[in-house]
């Protein structure tokens, strides 16, 4: 149940602000999108595209500091080669097209997942694009590529076991912090809004410890229908909602 929209700047419960730092977005729904018209899945990656940039804008406009968006996960690799050839090919083309943008606007972006997968070519590319965004600071947009969460919290854990049998810390200084620190979204602010498109009700390896105190929020739309006004619609549902972090 979705309570009424809070008054605009209205003050949440601690009375602090209501706006959330971080926004996250599983984006799901190219391939139904495509399908309903009768279009080959591509077209909705293409769609869905444009809903990137739509949004970028739209969290930009809105004060959003962080805008993480799940792109591509380990598992989606199960697609076919057809698919995965299409969805790179757009990748690198809107790597091109939109690095000016991304400065313009400024826009930094920062990667998570393991995109070393993609190929010398594209990681390139992606570097390429990482680094000439270093210095932006309006909005951070983390891309997740070739991204699942339970590999990044093995990986964390993975990371301090070695350090404790090196002994370079002690086994009771791996604590929530120590394994945070060792995430890819280290140094990110908290995550505070997890939005999902399509009407599927699941996380699919996204975040799952950053997602610990988010609000979820399921949304029907297929991504390549979401706009502006859906960014802003969501960040008003989020206002509305009382965080209460355990406490009463
Ligand atoms: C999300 O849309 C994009 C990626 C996972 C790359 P889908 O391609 O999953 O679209 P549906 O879920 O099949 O409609
Ligand atoms: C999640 O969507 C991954 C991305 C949006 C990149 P999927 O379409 O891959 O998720 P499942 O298979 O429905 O769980
Ligand atoms: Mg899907």
């Amino acid at each position: 149940m979705t309570a009424a929209p809070a008054p605009e700047g209205a003050a949440g419960p601690a009375g602090g602000r209501t706006a959330p730092r971080h926004v996250a977005i599983i984006m799901d729904g190219n391939g139904r999108w495509a399908t309903k018209r009768g279009l080959p899945r591509i077209a909705g990656h293409k769609a869905g595209a444009e809903a990137v940039r739509r949004t970028m804008q739209a969290a930009a406009d809105n004060g959003v500091e962080v805008l993480t968006l799940y792109a591509f996960s380990s598992e989606n690799w199960k697609r076919s080669s057809d698919e995965i050839a299409d969805l790179t090919g757009l990748m690198r083309f809107y790597l091109e097209r939109e690095l000016a943008t991304l400065n313009k606007e400024g826009v930094k972006l920062r990667l998570i997942g393991d995109y070393s997968a993609f190929g010398p070519e594209l990681v390139a590319r992606l570097d390429r694009a990482v680094e000439h965004t270093a210095k932006n600071g309006r909005l951070t947009l983390v891309v997740a590529l070739n991204y699942g969460s339970r590999a990044e919290i093995t990986e964390a854990a993975r990371k301090l076991a070695t350090k404790v049998a090196a002994g370079e810390i002690a086994p009771q200084a791996v604590d929530e912090d120590a394994l945070a620190a060792g995430l890819q979204t280290n140094g990110l602010p908290e995550l505070d809004l997890l939005i999902r498109t399509s009407g599927e009700v699941r996380l699919s390896n996204f975040l799952l410890w950053q997602a610990a105190y988010a609000e979820l929020m399921f949304l029907d739309k297929l991504w390549p229908d979401f706009s502006e006004q859906d960014f802003a619609d969501a960040l008003e549902r989020f206002a509305a909602r009382e965080r209460r972090f355990g406490g009463r």
